[in-house]
């Protein structure tokens, strides 16, 4: 069992020139270490390893196993590994050398289940909601979900999709600007209508709250008033 903190991950932590802004920065590595330490989580689970810095961090403070899922680290020439070596922390390493996408599902169908589960991979808007809507069925009661870089476009629509959208997933606020966290607060107990808009035009707008009205109660009148707004407005499920 490793006794290291943050100095020493500080201290230990090398970043080539060249991918050493891909990594998080050390003040983000202090939250999410903190964070960990605050709430006593032991398991713990990253997509997206790069250079290491976030798993040392999260590490460090739960000294215990950690998985993290990155395909690409032989790109990095195994950077990330060869910092959590040099810190000693290999031992409680579970590394994924393959594609979030595919480990998730595999980690759900075991019966895994996380209470820190940090989000950092591929950062396009499709592959970070897919990572999000696996660890949202991965994380536990009182858990935390966290992403990293809200200044992206995709991470903000992720944030504001959850936020309008997971009530299971309650905001909790936090200090730093880059990154969002949310805690899992009961079940999941969305109708298969459910969606509320977390961007799009306010004709798509509209045009779903009257096809959910209309589909819910055809014959009342609040169903027979929708189906007139959507007659008049000629709307359909794709406006
Ligand atoms: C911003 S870096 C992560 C930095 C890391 N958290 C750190 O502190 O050093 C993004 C990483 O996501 C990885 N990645 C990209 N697509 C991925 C995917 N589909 N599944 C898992 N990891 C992915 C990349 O290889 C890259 O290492």
């Amino acid at each position: 069992m490793t006794t290291i903190g943050m100095p020493e991950v500080r201290a230990s932590i090398q970043l080539p020139e060249g991918i050493r802004s891909s990594a998080v920065k050390f003040s983000e590595g202090e939250y999410l270490h903190e964070l960990v330490r605050a709430n006593g989580f032991r398991r713990t689970l990253e997509t997206g390893f790069g250079l290491g810095v976030s798993a040392a961090s999260i590490m460090t403070a739960s000294r215990a196993r950690h998985v993290a899922i990155d395909p690409f680290q032989r790109d990095y020439d195994d950077c990330g590994l060869k910092n959590l070596e040099r810190l000693g922390l290999t031992p409680n390493l579970e590394f994924h050398a393959e594609y979030s996408h595919s480990v998730l599902p595999r980690l759900l169908a075991q019966g895994r289940t996380f209470e820190f589960i940090f989000i950092d991979g591929d950062h396009k808007f499709d592959g970070q909601f897919v990572d999000f809507y696996f660890a949202a069925s991965l994380i536990e009661e009182g858990g935390f979900i966290v992403l990293h870089d809200t200044w992206m476009r995709g991470t903000s629509y992720l944030v504001n999709y959850a936020r309008a959208n997971r009530r299971d997933l309650e905001p909790v606020p936090q200090s730093l600007r880059n990154i969002a966290v949310f805690r899992k607060r009961g079940a999941d107990r969305r109708g298969w209508m459910h969606f509320e808009g977390f961007g799009g035009t306010p004709r798509s707008w509209i045009a779903h709250k009257v096809n959910q009205r209309l589909h819910a109660q055809p014959d009342s009148f609040l169903g027979k008033a929708a189906l007139r707004v959507k007659d008049a407005l000629k709307l359909s499920w794709s406006s």
